[in-house]
């Protein structure tokens, strides 16, 4: 109890500090988790004891986001071009999401997460994806934070696949291509019914969004930053929100 009432004044204070309104959490925030292989470089260490740290850095940023109030966070765990590293990393990174939810699953089900995957399932190893495949399932009825993997994920990918069903019900005779909107092409996308982010965040200070969300991101708000994604602590989303609620989101409209 004493810890809970700690927790809760750090937490407190540092929203304080930094003068986060509660009434402007941003809904949906996504995260580019980079600089895992340099955080491990600079300490002497393989590139897999930075993925590995990263991934304690997932837990941290998802009970932090789940502490300010964020209902959705996606985080880009594996692109679709990812698959061009060594095999070694590559085997590494796809044991994670199993390791991650034999320690973390039940405490997950337990603060009403809601696990679930975007990307292209068929790629994956049978382990990674029986592993997210029982962690969206035992999930799927939670109302608490969605915590959205982007795995095997690329936004390229995602939008031919979209406009490639579009033009399959253009070829069936139920669309006529005048009536494509823009909701229909969003529709078919990954993300399928999730709001887009209001906030992206990449880490690591590198300045580009690497095939990530591109359709889904065009009005979100961009904060970067120059520390290792394995170094995230809820300190981060903190000044992220904080910057976040600062900038004046005008759609291409007058503020
Ligand atoms: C990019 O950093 C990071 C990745 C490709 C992997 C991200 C994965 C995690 C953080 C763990 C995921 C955990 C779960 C539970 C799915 P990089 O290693 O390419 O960084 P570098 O540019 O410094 O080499």
């Amino acid at each position: 109890m004493i810890k809970r009432v700690r927790s809760w004044l750090n937490q407190e204070d540092s929203q304080q500090a930094h003068r986060i309104s509660p009434d402007n959490i941003p809904h949906h925030v996504a995260i580019i988790m980079d600089g895992n292989g340099r955080w491990a470089k600079r300490r002497g260490m393989p590139r897999i004891v930075g993925h590995q740290n990263g991934m304690k850095a997932v837990k941290r940023a998802a009970i932090a986001a789940d502490d300010l109030g964020i209902k959705i966070l996606t985080m880009y765990a594996f692109s679709t071009e990812n698959w061009k590293r060594p095999k070694d990393e590559v085997d590494f990174l796809m044991k994670l999401p199993q390791e991650f939810l034999a320690i973390e699953l039940e405490e997950l089900i337990q603060k009403n997460v809601q696990v679930r995957m975007m990307g292209h399932p068929e790629d994956l190893p049978q382990h990674t994806r029986d592993a997210m495949e029982e962690a969206v399932a035992r999930t799927a009825s939670n109302t608490g934070l969605v915590l959205n993997f982007a795995l095997n994920y690329g936004s390229r990918k995602e939008i031919t696949e979209s406009i490639r069903a579009l033009g399959k019900d253009i070829r069936e005779g139920t669309l006529l291509p005048e009536d494509i909107t823009e909701e229909m092409v969003g529709e078919r996308l990954l993300s399928g019914d999730l709001p887009d982010p209001d906030l992206l965040i990449r880490t690591s200070g590198e300045l580009r969004l690497s095939n990530f969300m591109l359709w889904q991101l065009a009005y979100s708000e961009l904060w970067f930053t120059d520390i290792y994604w394995p170094e995230f602590t809820k300190e981060h989303l903190i000044e992220a929100v904080a910057e976040y609620q600062h900038r004046t989101r005008r759609y291409g409209g007058l503020s």
